[in-house]
This record gives structure tokens, sequence and C-alpha cells, in this order.
């Protein structure tokens, strides 16, 4: 169907056009990326063939959506853009426009035509839709950027809500005490998608953490002043518990790790201590070696007894402590016997470590 034929139409025709239609115009919405409908509202009173009615949809910029020739589909005057886009629901004369982007936003125009003999075509109705998109934003999500320091208990958040049309009205932070709330309000950062033009959005918010009060953070997105409002879930920050989402790095947790380490290192310098020995004594001569073995033998029980008590033990901390020490003294105890012996003779009766020296 060409356009201009509908150019031609006398001025007559259209005012009745308008009269057959009743309502010139009515309001249609879509979400993004599903399907609108484009209602054409003809009533075919006149019982008129379908052979004779031409039936089609144009845009703003007059491209054809789809058109309705003797009955069928005819695709030759249908814009690429629309093509596989559009359905008839011919029991209502409602188009449908699938998947549904921003730039499909506008005014269409429905046409139906009676082809006359011998007058040609003639305007019957014409109803023109004006179609608004919507996409729904996310739920706003509060994200932590830095927490709490030493020196500052100031903590960064930010909240976002992506992919929604059109832009929204407010956003804003919501902090709720036992006994206040109090709104939080920043400017709010806008990001459009240059491709399907969906907003992405976000705010920032900076406040110093009090230390004896628990406090619940909502985040609130009011798009349309008609929708309702999206709220995030809860950000909390427990009272004396500056970072509520990591317990791992706690102080005494750190403290117990580092000790277990110092305790393992120090089993492993005394086993490394110990082996150096063994060789050493290896090399003593055949007559000494039973003496040897029966010194090495004590040494050895008297360091299972050591290792034994290196074992870190959930139990008792302290514990531990006391191994420590002991364990540094026996080392001294040793290193000293070494120092003062002038042989290996000397060496082999020295006393052992639980004896007074
Ligand atoms: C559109 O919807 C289809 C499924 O209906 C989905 O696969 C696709 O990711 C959606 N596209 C966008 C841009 O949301
Ligand atoms: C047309 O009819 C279909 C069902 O056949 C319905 O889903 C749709 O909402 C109707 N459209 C209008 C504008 O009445
Ligand atoms: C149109 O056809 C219906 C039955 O299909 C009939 O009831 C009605 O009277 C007809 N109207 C006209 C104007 O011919
Ligand atoms: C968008 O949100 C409205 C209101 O919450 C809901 O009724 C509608 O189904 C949603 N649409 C889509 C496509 O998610
Ligand atoms: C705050 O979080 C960062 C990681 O995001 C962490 O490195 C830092 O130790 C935390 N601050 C404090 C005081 O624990
Ligand atoms: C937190 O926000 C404040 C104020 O906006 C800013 O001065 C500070 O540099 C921010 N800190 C971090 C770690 O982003
Ligand atoms: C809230 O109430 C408690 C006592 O119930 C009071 O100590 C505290 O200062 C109040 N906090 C605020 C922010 O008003
Ligand atoms: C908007 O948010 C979506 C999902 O979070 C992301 O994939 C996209 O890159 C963002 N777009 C812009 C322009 O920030
Ligand atoms: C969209 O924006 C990006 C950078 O922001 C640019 O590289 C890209 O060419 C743009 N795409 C279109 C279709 O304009
Ligand atoms: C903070 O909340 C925790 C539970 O999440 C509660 O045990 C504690 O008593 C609260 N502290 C204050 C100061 O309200």
């Amino acid at each position: 169907m060409n356009p201009s034929i509908t150019m031609g139409l006398s001025v007559t025709l259209f005012v009745m056009a308008l009269l057959h239609s009743g309502a010139a115009s009515m309001k249609s919405q879509a979400y993004f990326n599903k399907t609108g409908d484009l209602p054409c509202h003809f009533t075919n009173s006149e019982n008129i063939s379908l052979d004779k009615l031409v039936v089609f949809w144009q845009n703003q910029k007059k491209l054809v959506l789809y058109e309705l020739f003797q009955g069928k589909e005819n695709p030759d005057n249908v814009d690429p853009e629309y093509k596989g886009r559009t359905s008839l629901d011919q029991d209502n004369w409602t188009l449908r426009l699938h998947n549904v982007q921003i730039k499909d936003q506008g005014l269409y125009q429905c046409y139906v035509h009676h082809r006359k003999q011998p007058e040609g075509m003639v305007s019957i109705h014409q109803m023109s839709t004006d179609l608004s998109v919507l996409a729904n934003f996310s739920q706003p999500e509060i994200m932590l950027i830095s927490n709490g320091t030493e020196n500052s208990d100031i903590i960064n958040l930010t909240c976002s809500s992506a992919q929604g049309y059109p832009k929204p009205k407010k956003m804003f932070f919501l902090l709720k005490t036992v006994n206040s709330t109090i709104k939080h309000d920043d400017v709010m950062k806008i990001f459009q998608d240059n491709i399907t033009e969906l907003y992405n959005v976000s705010i920032s918010l900076s406040f110093p953490v009090s230390p004896e009060t628990n406090v619940s953070i909502f985040c609130v997105l009011q798009p349309e002043p008609t929708q309702t409002q999206l709220l995030s879930q809860p950000f909390n920050i427990d009272a004396k518990s500056p970072e509520p989402h990591r317990p791992f790095l706690d102080k005494t947790y750190m403290t117990a790790i580092l000790l277990v380490l110092v305790l393992v290192i120090l089993c492993l310098i005394l086993k490394l201590y110990q082996t150096v020995k063994k060789k050493k004594k290896k090399q003593l001569g055949p007559s000494h070696e039973c003496e040897a073995i029966n010194v090495e033998g004590q040494e050895n029980e008297q360091a299972k007894e050591r290792v034994e008590n290196c074992v870190p033990k959930k139990s008792d901390e302290a514990q531990h402590v006391v191994n420590i020490l002991k364990i540094d003294s026996d080392l001294e105890v040793v290193m000293r016997s070494k120092e003062t012996s002038s042989g290996f003779r000397e060496k082999k009766h020295r006393p052992g470590p639980q004896e007074p020296f």
C-alpha cells in the first residue's frame, strides 16, 4: 500500500473516518523486549468482505508495519524493521508488535480502506495509538565500597539498579536505628546504554558507623510517580562490629593462626637439629657405638616428648606458651653443651636436658 494514496483522501472522508472511529487516539503500554498492542478498534458494521478491505498500520515516519490486502498479509510494503515482528489479531483488529524496543515508542496509525469499484480506495476507519515502553528496574542493590578503617569509621556504600526505562524520579537511602529513620538523598548517577537505551542508576553514601547502635540501611528507587517503589535488601551494621561481613579477619583468629605457625616452625627447627646431630653421632668410632646408641635412645624419647608438646592442642593455648618456653630453654642447654664439649667423647656424656647442668 502506497501511503501517498492515503494523502489523496478528501477532507470529507477524513472527517467521516474520525466520526467512525469515535476516539481518535488511545494510549498503549508495552514492556521492553515483550509484545505491544496497536489496536484499530474497527467494527465492520457494514459487513464488507475482507476481499474489499485494505488494512494497514504505519509509524510516525509513515513506514508500514503490516498490511492486510484481500484478506491476506502483504509483506511487499512492510518496512524491514518490522518484518517478522508483527501478528494481527483479526477478532478485534489489534496488531501485536513483538520484541518491543525503546525506539518503538511513538504514534502509530491504523487505516482501513474500502476498495470500491468506481471510486477506488475510500478510507472508512482510522485510529492512532500512542505507544509507550517501560522496563522494570532491577531490585536496588547495596554494595560496600569501603568499610571503616582504624583511623576513620566512615564507610562508603553505593546502591545501584539496572536496565530500566524511563528515567526514574528519585533514589535515596534510609538509615534505620531503633529510634530513628534518616533519609539520605544524593545526586543520582544515570548511565544510558546507547544501544538498548535502558538506564542504569546509582547513588552513594558515606556515613560514620556508630559503634553503639545497630543500623539497617535500605535503598529506595522511585521509578515513575505512579509506579511502586523498589526496595533493596537491608544492609545491616551491627553494634560494635564495623565489618559485619568479615568475621574471619577477627584479631583473635589471626593471633591463633600466628601462634600455630610459630609452633610448627619451632618443631621443624628441632627436628632438623636432631637429624644433624644424628649424622655426627654416626661418625663416631665403632667401640663407642653402643654407648652412643644408648644415649641417643634416651634423647629420642625426650625428643618425642618435646614433639608431642609441640602438637597444638585446641584445649589450652596457655599450655602451648609454656611449652614453647620450655623448648627454647632446652635448645639453649643443648647448644651450650655443644660449645663447652672438647671432643666427641665428652659430647656423648653430656648431661641430658632434664638433668641440672
Ligand atoms: C529478550 O527476551 C529474550 C527471551 O524472551 C531473552 O533471551 C533476551 O535476552 C532478552 N533481551 C534483552 C535485551 O533483554
Ligand atoms: C484483542 O483480543 C485478544 C484476544 O483475542 C486480547 O488478548 C487483546 O487484549 C484484545 N485487544 C484489545 C485491544 O481489545
Ligand atoms: C452483518 O452480518 C451479521 C451476521 O454475520 C448480521 O447479523 C448483520 O445484520 C449484518 N449487518 C449488515 C449491516 O448487513
Ligand atoms: C514490572 O513490574 C510491574 C509492577 O511491579 C509488574 O506488574 C510487571 O509484571 C513487571 N513486568 C515485567 C516485564 O517484569
Ligand atoms: C575493610 O575492608 C577491606 C577489604 O575491603 C579490608 O582490607 C580492611 O582490612 C577492612 N578494614 C578493617 C578496619 O578491617
Ligand atoms: C568515601 O567517601 C568519601 C566522601 O565521599 C570520600 O572522601 C572517601 O575518599 C571515600 N573513601 C573511599 C575509600 O572510597
Ligand atoms: C535512641 O534511644 C536511646 C535510649 O533508648 C538513646 O540512648 C539514644 O541516644 C537514642 N538515639 C538516637 C539517635 O536518638
Ligand atoms: C548496566 O547494568 C548492566 C547490568 O548490571 C550492565 O551489564 C551494563 O553494562 C550496565 N550499563 C551501563 C551503561 O552502565
Ligand atoms: C556506545 O558507546 C560506546 C562507548 O561509550 C562506543 O564505543 C560505541 O561505539 C557506542 N555505540 C553506538 C552504537 O553508538
Ligand atoms: C544489635 O542487634 C543484635 C542482633 O542482631 C542484638 O543482639 C544486639 O543486642 C543489638 N544491639 C543494640 C545496641 O541494639
